[in-house]
């Protein structure tokens, strides 16, 4: 097998890493699977090696809410990569999880045979509200993106970093005498939603723990729990959006949202709608880049070189960023239901099926990335799915980069020695998305 980046890869992490991108990735040249042998035989030979090794067979009986999972992450990630292209779950009405870089790419991009609009997450918790754009399909999906894109463009975010970078000192001046911090209530729960709601939204941030809360709630709590959470997000930015729908316009995104899109010719989308979009947006700009931020910053705790190359070479920040959202996926994975009979990797799925697509795995594919278990920030091609492929692809992106980038800067000119506070550690929760829990970082 061929795990050389091909030259046309190499061209696509070009120079400019804030052009807007349609994609992360692309498809490996000259790649061939070797001949594969029936997918259910391959689940049922390394079953057995799967619960010796981690206590449960990840292959045939995989569930993306058991602890087992989250605790050997990485490793079972890599298993899967290796041995098992597709696993299955029995795991209440039952998900396939799909984790090669070509297959995710290939249903990521083909909306209309794997639907977004009956829900990202498996076994979708009865009378949890829809959320849109990302529980939907084209063309109301397309009408929604076409009308948010412009206010998330590399262009739109840059003028929000200098307030970024004053609030992220602002943060740290808080700690700072104290020589130690708990990084995650002091600083990466709270940067960005303060980048969030201070320059996109134009609301005070007074309520932010309150809705980060919700929003954790939502998505980690027990299934049945999850939509009276979430419903506390929607009533509080519904009272949000009613009240700057009855003020002057400001021209920001919010005006955009409640102005609403038609999604025929004369029919305007449902109120509700629109509050679902504020909801989502702040969701997904509220619940990721913490991640991202907390656990870059723990692999600099521990890896002083890599931290003092960084310091030595500013310039090297771009790329250190991507590599740090390539190996440390918020999103572990998102998923969609078959609209018709379909193959993938060898296994038939049926209509109605839903499927994970495992965009934390296939970051680490070997197929289109070298040496993908190796955190190296001087990558000169950083490929990965970590924002996601096809139409649905993070809207946020470039607010996050800018988000990590500015906090990476920031933190390392005041606080370029650090460590992990000893006696701890980090310690994670893991779900569709992955969060750090605490981190006590000393300086
Ligand atoms: C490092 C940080 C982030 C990561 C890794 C990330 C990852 C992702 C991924 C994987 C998807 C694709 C979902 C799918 O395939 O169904 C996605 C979509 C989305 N993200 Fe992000 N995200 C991040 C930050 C943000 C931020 C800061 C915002 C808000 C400003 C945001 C808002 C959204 C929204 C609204 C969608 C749905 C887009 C659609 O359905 O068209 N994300 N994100």
């Amino acid at each position: 097998m061929d795990y050389r980046a091909s030259t046309k890869q190499l061209i696509v992490f070009s120079i400019d890493l804030y052009r807007d991108r349609g994609s992360d990735m692309i498809e490996p040249e000259n790649h061939r699977e070797p001949e594969s042998p029936d997918p259910d035989e391959i689940r049922r030979k390394h079953g057995e090696e799967m619960r010796n090794r981690f206590g449960r067979d990840m292959f045939n009986d995989f569930d993306i809410d058991d602890p087992r999972f989250g605790d050997n992450l990485f490793p079972i990630l890599d298993e899967m990569l290796e041995k098992c292209p597709v696993a299955r779950s029995h795991v209440g009405s039952g998900y396939w999880v799909v984790s090669r870089n070509a297959d995710v790419r290939r249903i990521g991009q083909d909306w209309r045979t794997f639907s977004s609009a009956k829900g990202y997450q498996p076994n979708r918790p009865a009378g949890l509200p829809y959320l849109m754009p990302e529980e939907s399909d084209p063309p109301k999906h397309t009408a929604w993106r076409d009308v948010l894109n412009p206010h998330l463009s590399p262009r739109a975010v840059a003028k929000y970093d200098a307030q970024i970078r004053a609030d992220a000192n602002t943060l740290i001046d808080r700690f700072i005498d104290r020589g130690e911090c708990e990084f995650i209530s002091e600083f990466g729960a709270k940067l960005p939603g303060w980048a969030f709601f201070k320059n996109v939204l134009g609301v005070p941030v007074d309520d932010l723990d309150q809705l980060v809360q919700g929003v954790h709630n939502g998505t980690f709590a027990p299934r049945e729990e999850r939509p009276a959470h979430f419903g506390k997000v929607f009533e509080y930015l519904g009272n949000y959006l009613t009240f700057r729908r009855d003020q002057p316009p400001r021209g920001d995104l919010v005006d955009t949202i409640a102005a609403g899109v038609e999604y025929e010719p004369g029919v305007l989308c449902p109120w509700e709608d629109r509050v679902s979009i504020l909801v989502d947006l702040t969701f997904g700009g509220i619940a990721t880049t913490t991640y991202v931020m907390a656990a870059s910053l723990h692999y600099l705790a521990t890896h002083p070189g890599v931290r003092e190359a960084l310091v030595d070479d500013p310039g090297s920040m771009d790329r250190a960023v991507e590599e740090f959202v390539r190996v440390f996926p918020p999103v572990v994975a998102l998923g969609r239901t078959c609209t018709r009979e379909v193959e993938v990797a060898g296994t038939k799925m049926k209509q109605g099926d839903f499927v994970l697509l495992n965009y934390a795995a296939s970051s680490r594919d070997p197929r289109v990335v070298q040496e993908p278990t190796k955190i190296d920030i001087t990558r000169e091609s950083v490929l990965h799915s970590a924002f996601g492929v096809g139409v649905h692809r993070c809207i946020g992106s470039n607010l996050a980069r800018l988000e990590l980038k500015a906090t990476f800067e920031e933190w390392l000119k005041r606080i370029p020695d650090f460590a992990v506070k000893g006696g701890t550690g980090p310690t994670y929760e893991t779900g569709i998305l992955r969060v750090m829990k605490q981190l006590h970082l000393v300086f």
